[in-house]
């Protein structure tokens, strides 16, 4: 089906009840329905926004356009959670309906300021003819709602593009920073930094300059963070080519570990990495809370039809992850509370060759000796996802070439990562697959459409471990 402007840019101001009503019903009927992910409840989900721990709870929001899987007028949608595990749905918490996000309240994110619960967004606005107007607005979050504070950033300053969104902020010396996503006139992206002492006036510093000069078209969702004494910048650049086994998808999110120098704007970094090699994974998000930061992301990528579009809704977000830096490496682990969901064992063994039927959603982890493997989850008749460690070339490949209803193939159908593999941490979902490598050294996310038969673990090569756990 192909959207109409107007049927894209549509409120929920807009839409009766029954309607909604008709969107839920038809999302219900779906296959594919995650257990323990945040899903939105119909349309399309994509970037995390305003991760935030406020008041005892994380709060977490996300892109949302209700009414179908395009991406059309973007809302914010809410819900909370304890312990980043479950979470209670809190409803639509912000409509666009002002000139500024007139098309779409984009990106941002949150902090708490006087005991209260702020967003800085990105306002989306088009005029007749169609020219994009960024500007980035400040919210505050009561009885549920995010009310529109003050328009903090009104333009883009000289030198860029209307592409200029996604704000970050953080609290450093008592002072704000907001770090913003941004393409150069020379059609380039980078990162430019705001500081504010009140959050009303905001003194445009300038562009944060890294190494990364010519580094694809635009820089989506910055976030830049302390981490073990280190600095991290994290973003999302559009229009990278792939590169040996790197960059496959049709954008990248990595990071660079370095010192920032909000006085001197630089920042002196090493390598860009890629914060996952699967294939799904896009946009992501950290919040601190008690010395643990946490990352989530979007567990999928723009422009592309997903099967679950038939249905009238796409995405989810990913499992939280905890960030750390060790040996100058990054780590990525699923938060420990990931464990409080485990129900009975459906598999504990050991050997070389271990065959098991398994629940739809679950938790795997797996130890081997180091030698070649293949492990092939979601095995029904000739269709499984396959995860193939070669030892000699000490590359491990995800095979998503018959693992289900096929889709994005035109971006390939394996992923691979030169990595020694000694272990692997596994979490399925009926949709889903995120796979942590040696205790969080690397992790591959995608989506998988699989039949709706039972299906079977098959495991052969090196002398592993086993053991798995139901989820609900
Ligand atoms: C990233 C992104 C952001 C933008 C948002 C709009 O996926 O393009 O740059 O704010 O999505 O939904």
């Amino acid at each position: 089906m192909s959207w109409t402007k107007a049927e894209r840019y549509r409120s929920l101001r807009d839409v009766s009840a029954l309607e909604m009503e008709t969107l839920r019903t038809k999302t219900a009927a779906s296959p594919w329905r995650f257990g323990y992910h945040i899903q939105p409840p119909t349309g399309l989900l994509n970037d995390p926004n305003g991760f935030t721990y406020y008041n005892g709870e994380y709060h977490m929001f996300y892109q949302w356009f209700p009414l179908g899987p395009v991406h059309g007028l973007k809302h914010w949608y809410h819900v909370t959670s304890p312990d980043l595990v479950t979470w209670t749905d809190r409803g639509v918490a912000l409509v666009p309906e002002t000139t500024e996000d007139s098309h779409g309240a984009y990106s941002g994110s949150g902090f708490v300021k006087d005991g209260e619960l702020h967003v800085m967004y990105t306002g989306n606005h088009r005029t007749d003819d169609w020219t994009r107007h960024a500007s980035q607005v400040i919210g505050v979050l009561r009885d549920g709602k995010i009310e529109r504070r003050n328009v903090a950033i009104p333009d883009v300053p000289a030198g860029y593009t209307e592409h200029f969104r996604d704000p970050k902020v953080w609290l450093e010396d008592g002072v704000y920073y907001a770090v913003v996503g941004a393409q150069r006139t020379d059609e380039t992206g980078c990162v430019v930094l705001y500081r504010s002492s009140d959050l009303d006036e905001w003194t445009f510093l300038g562009e944060i300059e890294t190494g990364l000069e010519q580094f694809g078209y635009m820089w989506e969702c910055p976030d830049v963070f302390e981490l073990n004494g280190q600095h991290v910048l994290v973003f999302s650049p559009q229009g990278i080519e792939p590169d040996g086994h790197q960059y496959h998808n049709i954008y990248q999110s990595g990071f660079l570990i370095g010192k920032l120098d909000v006085e001197t704007l630089t920042f002196t970094h090493g390598v860009f990495g890629e914060l996952d090699f699967g294939f799904d994974f896009y946009a992501p998000q950290t919040t601190e809370q008690g010395g643990r930061r946490v990352l989530v992301g979007w567990m999928g990528l723009p422009e592309i039809e997903y099967p679950t579009d038939r249905f009238g809704w796409a995405h989810a977000l990913t499992l939280p992850r905890v960030l750390t830096i060790e040996d100058g490496s990054l780590k990525q682990r699923p938060v420990a509370e990931m464990t409080t969901l485990r129900q009975d064992k459906f598999v504990n063994a050991s050997g070389k060759s271990v065959s098991v039927a398994t629940p739809e959603r679950y938790e795997l982890e797996m130890k081997t000796d180091g030698s070649d493997f293949s492990l092939d989850l979601l095995q029904v008749g000739d269709e499984s996802l396959v995860i193939r460690y070669d030892a000699s070339a000490g590359e491990l490949t995800i095979d998503r070439t018959n693992a289900g209803e096929p889709f994005a193939t035109e971006y390939g159908t394996t992923r691979t990562k030169a990595i020694h593999v000694t272990s692997l941490h596994v979490f399925v979902d009926s949709s889903s697959v995120e796979c942590f490598v040696n205790d969080g050294e690397a992790v591959a996310t995608l989506r998988v459409f699989p039949s709706e038969l039972e299906k079977q673990l098959r495991y052969e090569g090196a002398t592993a471990s086993l053991t798995g756990w139901t989820y609900q």
